[in-house]
């Protein structure tokens, strides 16, 4: 288990470094993140390099047993680089150039940039590379914005648009530009989506702007990739994601990486564990592997205002939750808070004043006890899933590149789903286009408007090979032109579901519409956002709609179709929360998918598992501030505690259990 903490000793006098790296091994730390925001410490001026400070901090740390993780620090340019070109400087969608005197303002497909990029980073692996106290990299910070349409963008997209299409006959046709007069007869007339600043660009030139722009961020960040594999040895490369940054598919960067990792702040999003479980999970999926949180945060945090700090206990939770969801390397957003810049009051392990006697280092440094005692049933495990959720940063492109869609919102969508499977303590793994899905009993794809053969038959066979399949409203109603299908709607999909949907309706008042259901359970759910109506063909109908002119004219809301081996299930509205767990529950069942374990709601159930011994650790964890109670189904370990536990069992308040059938 890699277990650190992110630590810039480039804003604290050298003589305190020791002081840190030993309170770091006090605290059972054994890994730092480093250097990630330091190109004006390293690359003073252009060509003069100055490492000599960062091999000291290196070697300082390395003497109290930690491994480095080094940041290339290409999120923040230092101002003579923008000072003699101002044309890395990205221009965002108002056409405003992004100036110096913040991050994050450089244009990725800058040819310049892309130089001192690899200028940089050469010089860093050339220096750390054979290093045998550093263990891996990180490129960048967060990347994904801001989506640029400079000149430079504007060039390339050009030549990517040409290389697509061949030729403007067939680039006329796939982007439909009859309508409004747009066909082109010169390349050089072709414009970005943001130069008419009215809304609404074409959409299928604005889905190839964000395909586009995807592959540039992929492609600088493989850029650095190359790099680094080419200079180093036996040192892995990782980016820390931001998972649900729609601007580019992570799934496709990280295909590059060795490693997937997350920056992780729930703070402001701890009404909801279940957006932190997404987090980790969508992570786990980037790569269908364990992953690091590369900074996880521990105290309060610098956004609109300053965020309430945790609790008592808090951070130690949200350090289990991230390893109950696959992680093997923790690492703590930050040592101690800078006293300077924007984020000198974003918290860390330790107080500006440096002092052990921070409540936070003195909780951290238990977690670091306790980590060393399950260490060993830890390692080695991952994390497997009988349920699946499609995620497509693709579609919801589609989504965004046209507003009249339809109302979703496609990270909520995914939510609604993915919240009533956590509150029913299943396993839940993200997949792509490009997974396997054959070790899946359930795939819930929530918004899936794009449809190719190929699509759909992956998606057939694996209802044919026995699966049970969910697609909701809206599915298959476009090709992956984002033209609209000219077949009844679910288009190429009506097969598969059985039906066929002649109307349609955004719902703008609830309860307007209602639907009752499902098999014996005897509620109504309102009709939120959008009503698919649905007419059964080979389906049969789950839950009729029992109120409004869809109930009227006799149409179903969800429905059920036996398809070779498997189901595939169609899910015409977006309702209640209440709707969810009950659909989830209704599908859980009926494709044979358990529960690991029973409890309160607010209590979290997941598992790790031994590849080779096919044991199985069972993670229980308190996300709130109050005793709740899991249900141990048998003779339990409790490895943090060594005690057998079993029965109706407390969690205390944020508290973890960790647990071995015995
Ligand atoms: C992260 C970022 C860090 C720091 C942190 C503050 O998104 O990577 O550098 O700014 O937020 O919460
Ligand atoms: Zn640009």
């Amino acid at each position: 288990m890699h277990f650190g903490v992110d630590y810039y000793p480039e804003h604290w006098p050298e003589e305190r470094w020791d002081q840190d790296a030993k309170m770091m091994k006090d605290a059972g730390f054994n890994t730092v993140r480093l250097a990630e925001f330091a190109w004006s410490k390293i690359e003073k001026e252009e060509g003069e390099f100055e490492f000599s400070w960062l091999d000291r901090a290196i070697e300082t740390l390395s003497n109290q047993g930690m491994e480095i993780v080094l940041g290339t620090p290409t999120a923040a340019p230092p101002p003579w680089l923008t000072e003699n070109h101002p044309e890395v400087l990205a221009v965002n969608e108002d056409k405003q150039v992004m100036k110096p005197g913040h991050r994050r303002h450089y244009c990725v497909n800058s040819d310049i940039y892309r130089e001192y990029t690899e200028t940089i980073v050469s010089r860093m692996a050339e220096r750390y590379g054979d290093n045998d106290r550093v263990i891996g990299w990180q490129t960048d910070n967060e990347l994904g914005h801001p989506v640029c349409y400079c000149e430079d963008c504007r060039e390339k997209f050009l030549s990517w648009v040409r290389k697509k299409y061949g030729d403007l006959t067939e680039l006329n046709s796939r982007w439909g530009t009859t309508f409004w007069s747009h066909e082109y007869t010169n390349w050089s007339q072709i414009p970005l989506p943001n130069d008419n600043p009215r809304k609404g660009p074409n959409p299928s030139l604005h889905l190839d702007y964000k395909r586009f722009f995807s592959r540039s961020t992929v492609e600088y960040n493989k850029l650095q990739v190359d790099i680094l594999h080419k200079e180093t040895e036996n040192q892995w490369v990782c980016h820390n994601f931001m998972p649900h940054f729609p601007n580019f598919d992570h799934f496709d960067m990280a295909e590059d990486l060795d490693l997937a990792t997350w920056d992780h702040y729930p703070t402001e999003i701890r009404e909801s564990y279940q957006e932190v479980g997404a987090g980790h999970d969508l992570t786990y999926g980037f790569k269908g592997k364990p992953f690091w949180v590369m900074e996880q945060q521990c105290s309060y945090l610098t956004r609109d205002k300053l965020t309430p700090a945790p609790r008592p206990g808090e951070a130690r939770m949200w350090t289990y939750q991230s390893i109950a969801h696959g992680a093997e390397g923790i690492i703590y957003f930050r040592w101690r808070p800078c006293r300077f810049g924007d984020e000198q009051f974003h918290g860390g392990v330790l107080q500006h004043d440096g002092s052990p006697k921070s409540p936070m280092y003195q909780e951290i440094k238990s977690v670091g006890r306790e980590l060393e005692k399950i260490e060993g049933a830890i390692s080695g495990t991952k994390v497997e899933a009988d349920v699946g959720i499609y995620y497509s940063f693709e579609q919801n492109w589609s989504m965004e590149t046209y507003r009249y869609h339809s109302p979703t919102d496609y990270k909520k969508e995914i939510m609604n789903y993915y919240s009533a499977l956590f509150d029913a303590n299943v396993n839940v793994k993200f997949v792509s286009r490009k997974s396997d899905l054959k070790e899946l009993k359930l795939l819930i794809v929530p918004v899936l408007p794009m449809v190719d053969e190929s699509l759909v038959t992956k998606f057939e066979n694996f209802v044919q090979r026995g699966g049970s399949l969910v697609c909701t409203y809206r599915a298959g109603i476009k090709d992956f032109d984002n033209h609209v299908t000219e077949k009844t709607f679910p288009g190429r999909l009506s097969d598969l579901f059985g039906i066929e949907i002649h109307e349609f309706s955004p719902i703008e008042e609830k309860p307007e519409v209602t639907l009752a259901g499902f098999e014996d359970v005897e509620k109504t759910y309102p009709a939120r956002d959008w009503v698919d109506c649905l007419q059964p063909n080979e389906a049969r109908s789950l839950a009729d709609y029992d109120e409004g002119w869809p109930a009227e004219k006799g149409y179903a809301g969800v429905t059920e179709n036996n398809y070779g081996d498997g189901t595939a299930y169609y899910a015409g509205l977006s309702s209640n929360q209440d709707f969810y767990t009950d659909f989830v529950s209704y599908l859980l069942e009926q494709s044979g998918v358990e529960p690991i374990l029973s409890g309160d709601k607010g209590v979290e159930v997941r598992k790790r598992i031994n590849p080779e011994t096919g044991e199985e650790l069972i993670f229980v964890v308190n996300n709130s501030s109050k005793s709740k109670y899991v249900q141990l189904s048998g003779e339990f370990e409790e490895l943090l505690t060594s005690k057998a536990v079993s029965g109706n069992d407390e969690v205390d308040p944020f508290g973890v259990m960790i647990l071995n059938r015995v």
